[in-house]
């Protein structure tokens, strides 16, 4: 794995709970962590579990005792990792989004596909059991036509203009701002239970133009380094209107400029026989609406998604005993070691991430030009 902070926990501590709750035909060795400073991935090595470090990722890809390389780096080093640990025959895990740019994660397909290795990309909102379930509700027919797909993905983790210039308001490090970074997941998720998405319209917004230089310190927190202020690059929040293949009508919100919203990741699925809705603040919850209730006690009901019937959580405890964030990523990282012990592809893979880069430059596209895009014409 390279990188060892916020996704370098989470993965880290998934691969463990792997074999502690699931019948996996593979069990995760964490082998070798990399990083740049040798001191600090000494030590998150050995906080982690990881039995040896590197301080070079070119090192780390050459490895022979080495069958899969996880990427939890910032977005610019995704490409790069991950072509060259396809050419040395690696199975790639990567966080999101993707790539920078459209043209990257086209190369990264194609490195993935010419090289015939198992590819995963790392949208673990699509892996909690409510979300999951969701989607066989849609699957089987429950909600009918699907009318409105309505996503907001809501933060607040940047709205102090204190709050140092991190790589992710950097537009060369990240790509683009709350667009990428949680709008992806927002996009993704539509793709997954909707479909495809033809045609975006969008706005986007940077409130805050200029920050003081810093760091990420771990999860969302940062330091600031220096009195030395530098510009912000990316945008603080994105609103687009999108139409989906299937005559779906989405509507979508992505900022980090929500006061008092954390990690509000919500969805509504409106359809002709019914709706769910889906708020990640509460994720074991999904709230259902069926028009065929009994007349008089309809009304939107929340059912509590750990029963067996509920995908992954007959893995964990009784009924009613929750579970949170850190099981998505063991969810994830559960089907892609199934898929590497099985040698067949897993989603969303490399495609998908391929897909979720061309709505995303889309947008890009759109709200610079005031303009309605086709999303497939900036495939290449
Ligand atoms: N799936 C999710 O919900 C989710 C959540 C947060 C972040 N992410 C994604 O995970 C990735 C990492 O984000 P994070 O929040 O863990 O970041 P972070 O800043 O917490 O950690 C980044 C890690 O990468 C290392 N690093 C930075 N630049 C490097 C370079 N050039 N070469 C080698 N190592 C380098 C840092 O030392 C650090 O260990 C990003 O792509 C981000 O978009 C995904």
């Amino acid at each position: 794995m390279i990188g060892y902070q916020f996704m370098g926990k989470a993965h880290s501590h998934a691969y463990r709970d792997i074999p502690f709750f699931f019948e996996s035909k593979a069990n995760p060795i964490l082998q070798a962590l990399c990083g740049r400073n040798e001191k600090a991935v000494q030590e998150a090595a050995d906080k982690m579990g990881w039995q040896s470090i590197e301080t070079d990722w070119r090192d780390l890809i050459k490895r022979e005792d080495i069958d899969v390389i996880d990427i939890v780096t910032p977005n610019h080093t995704h490409a790069e990792i991950a072509i060259a640990a396809a050419e040395a025959g690696k199975h790639i895990i990567t966080e999101k989004p993707l790539a920078l740019t459209v043209e990257e994660a086209a190369r990264m397909k194609e490195a993935v596909e010419k090289h015939n290795v198992i590819h995963m990309i790392c949208h673990n909102y699509r892996f909690v059991p409510a979300v999951q379930y969701a989607k066989r509700l849609i699957d089987d027919g429950r909600l009918g036509k699907i009318f409105h797909f309505r996503a907001n993905y809501l933060q607040d983790f940047i709205i102090d203009p204190s709050f140092p210039l991190i790589w992710r308001l950097k537009k060369e490090v990240s790509g683009s701002g709350a667009l990428g970074d949680i709008g992806a997941h927002s996009i993704d998720l539509a793709r997954f239970l909707v479909g495809e998405i033809d045609e975006v319209v969008a706005m986007s917004k940077t409130f805050i133009k200029e920050r003081p230089l810093g760091e990420m310190s771990g999860g969302l927190s940062a330091e600031v380094s220096s009195q030395e202020v530098g510009e912000v690059t990316v945008d603080d929040a994105v609103a687009f209107m999108a139409k989906f293949d299937s005559g779906t009508f989405g509507t979508f919100e992505a900022t980090r400029f929500a006061t008092g919203n954390r990690n509000k990741n919500t969805f509504e699925i409106n359809g002709e026989k019914g709706s769910v809705r889906w708020d990640m603040e509460n994720m074991n919850d999904l709230h259902v609406y069926f028009t065929d209730d009994e007349k008089g006690v309809q009304g939107f009901r929340r059912i509590l998604c750990t029963e067996e019937e509920h995908p992954y959580a007959g893995a964990y405890w009784p009924a009613g005993h929750i579970i949170g964030y850190e099981h998505t990523f063991i969810h994830l990282l559960y089907e892609f070691v199934e898929a590497i012990a099985d040698q067949r592809q897993v989603s969303p893979n490399f495609h998908d991430g391929y897909k979720n880069q061309l709505v995303l430059a889309a947008i890009e596209k759109s709200a610079e030009q005031k303009s309605w895009e086709k999303v497939d014409q900036l495939n290449n």
